[in-house]
């Protein structure tokens, strides 16, 4: 048995949507891939479930509940460490490919425990990443229940509702900084800065505004307005002090050949994303600014079996 599910780039919204913001995601077609085959005792790739590469693969292992031993192989194309939901393709697509073995998947259940995998291994975690890599396509996340909603995931006092998103077939490109920094500290910071000054506070309703603007911007494919708008939301961020002098390196070099570039996900290193329709020359501007670059488009397939 097997399962793939994608890699996720948040469009708008990150950071704000801790604040229960909207946030716009969408998934992209680079995946993960999890096969499993009942064996004599737990395996990954060969070695032991327990080494700490594993750790996300071994939670979602305990929440599936298997009956009997599986040697388990990994294959993902989604950079780790690059803010594109690696760790969330990897943990859906073992929910994906342990549930596959007896039956039909449910979606709802799956991103639930990729959640709370995604929580219990690094302390804290939105469901973003683990929603989108379940569902595919684009997902919009608001506080409160609105039509198209998938489900709703709630934990300690916060809630997340996740609703399908529509967006036309759209290309963009990742220009990663190979500068890795974790969300917690970043997510710590702009908590602070917004609790002792409310010109953050501000800054953080503007990004929610921005972030439904854009959906409606990418809808009706106004991209020169879209692209406007992630201009505006990488300086925001910026503001925030979730920024990088190489994320506004790679975001400079994309702009000229895109309608807009910003970073993605929490920032301090990580990736930007560009809007563009000369995608390979973007790439190229990226790679000489010193990122490495690749052209995604949205995937609309989530988890998959593949028997
Ligand atoms: O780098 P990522 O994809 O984990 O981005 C995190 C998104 C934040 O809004 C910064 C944090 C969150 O929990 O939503």
């Amino acid at each position: 048995m097997a399962a793939s599910a994608p890699g996720k780039l948040i469009l708008f919204g990150e950071h704000a949507v801790v604040f229960g913001e909207p946030a716009l995601c969408t998934a992209i077609n680079l995946r993960a891939e999890v096969f499993v085959r009942p064996y004599k005792e737990w395996r990954a790739d060969g070695g032991s479930i327990d080494e700490p590469r594993y750790r996300y693969v071994k939670r979602a292992v305990e929440k599936a509940k298997a009956r009997e031993p599986m040697w388990i192989e990994v294959r993902s194309m989604v950079p780790s460490g690059a803010g594109l939901g690696s760790s969330a393709a990897v943990t859906v697509a073992t929910l994906g490919a342990l549930h596959g073995i007896a039956g039909a998947l449910d979606a709802p259940t799956i991103a639930r425990e990729a959640f709370e995998v995604e929580h219990e291994v690094q302390g804290r975690a939105s469901p973003l990443d683990t929603s989108t890599a379940t569902a595919g396509g684009a997902l919009l996340v608001l506080r409160e229940p609105r039509e198209d909603l998938l489900w709703t995931i709630e934990r300690d006092t916060r809630r997340w509702c996740l609703h399908r998103a529509r967006l036309p077939d759209l290309e963009f490109v990742i220009g990663n900084t190979g500068i890795s920094a974790a969300t917690g500290p970043l997510v710590a910071k702009v908590k602070d800065r917004v609790e002792r000054d409310p010109h953050a506070a501000e800054k953080v309703r503007e990004i929610g505004r921005i972030t439904l603007d854009g959906l409606a911007a990418l809808r009706r494919r106004d991209l020169v307005e879209a692209g406007r708008l992630m201009d505006r939301d990488h300086a925001l961020l910026t503001d925030l002090g979730v920024g990088h002098p190489m994320l506004d390196r790679l975001v400079a070099a994309a702009r000229p050949s895109s309608y807009g570039a910003k970073l993605t996900g929490a920032g301090g290193g990580g990736s930007i994303v560009a809007l563009t329709d000369r995608p390979e020359e973007t790439a190229e501007t990226i790679r000489a600014a010193g990122g490495k670059a690749f052209v995604v488009r949205p995937d609309s397939v989530g988890v998959t079996k593949q028997p």
